[in-house]
């Protein structure tokens, strides 16, 4: 029998958009729920603990509003929390989906000289898990954490001199390496012209395409897909600003997101009585 529950995707704040975006692009009869901890972002500077506990407290609000799928946007939560959440995703017959098996699978399949370069923020370089990961594949692996990646993707400034400066210098030492990069990090897409201008000739693995692609199929294989071929909707959620979404999250997804509900996950019914 079809499936009408929505997908839910979630992300420390905006950066999870990317995903969102390619996966409605793949699933267009879907319905999907969004949630962006904008009161906890930047999650890429924090200890693998804590990222564990923001993880677990969002996508616990998301099983209680009733998905059919769970899918960690984020690069640093699916670093830290991915074995838990799937444990949790299991026990209900819900799959879950991190982003980092698709890319390592997609880097795989795209290196040439078996040299692979993975970039993301310092929580996951520090893991070690992509390295470790692509390690086992036999391939080699250079690893590079990029944080002003994210503030410039939200700042506006992808594709501004500035970016291709700061990308020039994070990936000076890449050159002549590995023939393909991992955009481990959820801002990263946004800043691809000013990553490939920096690597010439290197393919660069979207993480977002791979995850969305590795959804279609596992909805498809456990017959959990909607009836509808399209006109699937999103409906968001985020912890804190509203407006700040909205703005930055148009570079994000093309649109501004639309309709946003402010949620506390602090609160026991984890919603804020709405002004009427
Ligand atoms: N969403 C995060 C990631 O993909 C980047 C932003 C953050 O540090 O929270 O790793």
């Amino acid at each position: 029998l079809p499936d009408p529950r929505p997908i839910g995707v979630f992300d420390s704040g905006i950066g999870g958009l990317t995903v969102l975006s390619a996966l409605v692009k793949e699933l267009p009869g879907e319905d999907t729920l969004y949630l962006g901890d904008t009161a906890r972002v930047p999650y890429g500077t924090r200890s693998p603990e804590t990222v564990l506990r923001y993880a677990q407290r969002v996508s616990n609000q998301l099983w209680h509003r009733g998905i059919k799928a769970l899918v960690i946007a984020c690069n640093t939560a699916s670093t830290h929390a991915l074995e838990q959440l799937k444990d949790v995703g299991h026990a209900a017959g819900i799959p879950v989906f991190g982003v980092i098996e698709p890319g390592v699978f997609a880097a795989c399949r795209a290196t040439k000289n078996q040299s692979v370069g993975i970039l993301g923020t310092e929580a996951t370089i520090r893991s070690e898990r992509y390295q470790r990961l692509l390690a086992n594949e036999g391939l080699a692996v250079k690893a590079i954490a990029c944080p002003l990646f994210v503030a410039l993707a939200e700042e506006g400034w992808a594709d501004d001199p500035v970016a291709a400066t700061v990308a020039a210098r994070y990936l000076s030492s890449l050159k002549g390496g590995p023939d393909t990069v991992i955009l481990g990090c959820t801002h990263y897409p946004l800043l691809r012209n000013a990553i490939g201008e920096a690597l010439p000739g290197v393919t660069l693995v979207d993480s977002a395409l791979a995850t969305a692609s590795a959804v279609a199929t596992v909805l498809r294989e456990q017959s959990l897909e909607n009836a509808r071929e399209t006109g699937g909707t999103t409906r968001f959620l985020v912890t804190d600003n509203v407006e700040r979404f909205q703005r930055v999250g148009r570079q994000f997804l093309g649109r501004a997101p639309e309709p946003v509900e402010l949620i506390d996950l602090d609160s026991p019914a984890g919603l804020f009585a709405e002004e009427p």
